[in-house]
């Protein structure tokens, strides 16, 4: 799905709060109940500010030293800038369908001008052939449980073109554990995402990982992350 939206999960450590932040990007409709776009053209996610200590103290560790890293679903570009400051020996790639966004990350990378972040590129993993050929790594952050199952299969199949064997791919978000949720907070999340689109909702980290050795990759790491996330290493065979 060429999604128009962020949906992104407000209760990472609030747990109490149960909210949901909606920006529908491409509409007339914007609903929010939380984050911002400035004046300069920047959104602005809190949860992206909380979970991206965590994440790259994953990533520095399983990353290579050098090379390329493409991110799929770069958003609002908040990861992608804070990732491509403390690993500088990379090259990140950020990418994102949707044009707004690509701007926001844009202006993002435009401020703080690091020279080790390619421009965005429009990349939706269901429309190939992709607009890269070649990747050291492949990064993709609380993208498969806001786009259909067909997604997650294609990006799968998207990366395994791209990277060579041994290298990583690295998901994040939230899932299930053998058909049972991790929290109420997540039971919350799955239904409210798939109220607004039956093709929406969490996966179950074991189904995903299944679909992923079809496609070459071997699950080399599950991390529990901070508010019921998990960070998925995999790795081509
Ligand atoms: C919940 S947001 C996550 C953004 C960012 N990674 C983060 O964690 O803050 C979901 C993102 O997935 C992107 N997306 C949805 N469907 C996609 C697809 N088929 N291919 C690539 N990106 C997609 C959206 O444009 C959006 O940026």
């Amino acid at each position: 799905m060429r999604s128009a939206s962020l949906y992104v999960k407000l209760t990472e450590n609030i747990p109490s709060m149960g909210l949901l932040f909606l920006v529908s990007l491409h509409g007339a409709r914007m609903l929010r109940q939380r984050g911002e776009k400035q004046a300069d053209g920047r959104w602005f996610i809190p949860a992206a500010e909380r979970n991206k200590g965590p994440i790259l103290d994953i990533l520095a560790r399983v990353l290579p030293r050098q090379g390329v890293v493409l991110e799929v679903a770069s958003g609002t570009g908040q990861h992608v800038l804070h990732f491509a400051k403390a690993l500088p020996g990379l090259a990140w790639q950020p990418s994102d369908p949707d044009p707004e966004l690509r701007e926001s990350i844009t202006v993002r990378a435009k401020e703080q001008q690091l020279a080790n972040v390619n421009r965005p590129i429009d990349l939706d993993v269901t429309r190939l052939p992709w607009p890269l050929q070649t990747a050291d790594a492949v990064v993709c952050i609380n993208m498969i449980h806001v786009a259909p199952w067909s997604a997650t299969l294609a990006l799968l199949e998207g990366t395994k073109a791209l990277l060579p064997i041994q290298h990583v791919l690295f998901l994040y978000g939230p899932y299930r554990r053998f058909g049972q949720h991790t929290s109420k907070s997540n039971e919350q999340f799955d239904s409210d995402l798939r109220a607004h689109d039956p093709e929406w909702g969490l996966r179950d980290l074991e189904a995903v990982s299944e679909a992923a050795a079809s496609s070459g990759f071997v699950l080399a790491e599950v991390v529990e992350m901070p508010a019921n996330n998990f960070s998925l290493i995999f790795k081509r065979r």
